[in-house]
């Protein structure tokens, strides 16, 4: 992170370790540094002082991008965020610094869903539970009930947020002969035809579903979305999934519906606060099925991820479009 700067080529600032042949297209246009570690995020100050003479930063949803960070980078032209949500970013703030803002939407897809509907399968049929009891040797007999889950097939799924993701993991659902339901700020009537998925309100699809699954982007109007009311109008026998982020719940009101029996499980790739504490009174329930954020974490799909970041930076700063450019109003505001 040291050394001199040739003042003709552009500074890149890279947030994790990235592999080398990923990064290449980076190093042949730019002067290229990154954090040292990958399994470590970039500790503030490293990031404000890299920000500062950056003209690109490649970062990860661990980062906070926010106006103290797009202050004072002076030549910052792109912040491309290796994640398809960008809730990290203060995205109106990069706009009025003319910073584009991109990310990684669609490679990411068919890799989220499978974890997504793993979850769901994982938490409706006990399988983390079950695991765990033939390990510690607790298994002494086959019993007509013994772990004994919930079916997923015939089922009614309800899907907040019918994005891409979204689709994909109705997709899922429709193999599975479940009945789909959704809800979406917008109506898709092409998903409706193909999928036969079916409109709802928030309110009808919390009361309908047996499966309830979020992945919604996180705004200031999902923020706290499934609230106490939210889980008091699901099903008792309903299971909640979230592989969207975890402040789009009230972790509190979830952990009290759990306890009172007003939903039977839930399934979570996200918390609030990430890593999640292990004391976190969630990850003491039994029926609480957690991971650590791996929606899109496949090999392929991470580098995939990579590459399609690296391609944003190589786009601004050649003067081109990029193909995941989330404030488009940048396009009418670029800095030079
Ligand atoms: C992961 O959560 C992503 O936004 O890509
Ligand atoms: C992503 O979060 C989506 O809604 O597809």
């Amino acid at each position: 992170m040291e050394g001199e700067i040739d003042m003709d080529k552009p500074y890149i600032f890279i947030t994790r370790k990235l592999p080398e042949e990923v990064i290449a297209p980076l190093r042949a246009i730019g002067e290229v540094e990154m954090w040292p570690y990958d399994d470590v995020p970039v500790a503030r100050d490293v990031l404000l002082a890299n920000a500062k003479k950056a003209d690109a930063l490649l970062t990860m949803l661990s980062d906070r991008i926010d106006r103290e960070v797009m202050e004072v980078g002076e030549k910052l032209k792109v912040v491309a965020n290796m994640a398809v949500g960008f809730d990290n970013i203060d995205v109106p703030v990069a706009t009025e610094y003319g910073i584009a803002v991109c990310n990684t939407p669609d490679v990411l897809n068919d890799t989220t869903a499978d974890l997504t509907f793993a979850l769901l399968l994982a938490t409706a049929r006990r399988i983390v539970e079950a695991a765990e009891y033939i390990k510690a040797g607790e298994w002494k007999s086959w019993s007509p009930f013994l772990l004994a889950g919930t079916d997923v097939h015939h089922k009614t799924i309800g899907i907040v947020g019918l994005g891409k993701i979204g689709q994909a993991v109705a997709k899922r659902a429709k193999g599975f002969d479940m009945n789909i339901l959704y809800h979406n700020r917008t109506r898709n009537e092409e998903a409706e035809r193909q999928l036969g998925a079916v409109y709802c309100t928030f309110q009808q699809l919390l009361q309908a579903a047996d499966f309830v699954v979020c992945l919604t982007p996180l705004t200031a109007e999902t923020r706290h979305l499934f609230n106490r009311q939210a889980f008091r109008w699901m099903k008792k026998s309903a299971i909640f999934i979230n592989a969207s982020r975890g402040a789009v719940v009230d972790e509190e009101a979830l952990y009290e519906a759990l306890v009172a029996g007003e939903i039977a499980a839930a399934g979570l790739d996200v918390f609030t606060k990430e890593p999640v504490d292990p004391s976190h009174p969630l990850l003491s329930l039994k029926n609480v099925v957690a991971l650590p954020h791996i929606g899109s974490a496949s090999i392929e799909t991470r580098r995939k991820m990579m590459e399609r970041s690296c391609r944003n930076i190589l786009a601004v700063l050649t003067g081109e479009t990029p193909e995941a450019l989330v404030n488009t109003e940048w396009l009418a505001q670029k800095r030079s």
